[in-house]
């Protein structure tokens, strides 16, 4: 299960979240560690379009919290990978920024039952810095061995 910040436009157009320039990356992302879309289960912190693609404030992160508390809950993933800062710090109740969170395994507490979760850098974010893909390929591995040890 993947978790990034909150839909774009083109989520918000089309109603599903990484549709988008950063969702194409992350679907290519997936796909060379053998994942497809049908594998994975992928939701946002926040449900809807901050207005101008601002960052979502504290209040509104708050409010979807308990609904995909329930979310996780529902789908039962065999690990959980935070994709940028936001969906980290909230996830993981921390206020380190995404570098120093990324790349280490950490458990997320969730209806009786402990779940692997990983932080990356957000796929946007590698459109910007495409340097940093070297890092993102690091914990995309991460996943792959962690799925295979389910
Ligand atoms: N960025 C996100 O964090 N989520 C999306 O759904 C799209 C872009």
């Amino acid at each position: 299960m993947l978790i990034g910040e909150a839909p774009g436009r083109d989520e918000d157009l089309q109603g599903k979240p990484f549709v988008g320039r950063a969702g194409q990356l992350l679907d290519k992302m997936l796909a060379a560690i053998g994942l497809d879309e049908k594998a994975v289960h992928i939701t946002n912190v926040v449900y809807w379009r901050p207005p101008g693609n601002r960052t979502p404030t504290p209040e509104e992160v708050q409010v979807c919290q308990p609904f995909l508390e329930r979310q996780i809950e529902l789908v039962r993933p065999d690990v959980l990978l935070f994709l940028g800062g936001a969906a980290a710090k909230q996830l993981l109740g921390v206020a380190d920024g995404i570098m120093r969170l990324r790349g280490k395994w950490r458990s997320y507490s969730c209806g009786g039952r402990e779940i692997r979760a990983l932080a990356t850098l957000h796929p946007a974010y590698l459109l910007r810095t495409p340097a940093a893909k070297r890092q993102a390929w690091q914990d995309l591995l991460m996943v792959q061995e962690g799925l295979a040890q389910q």
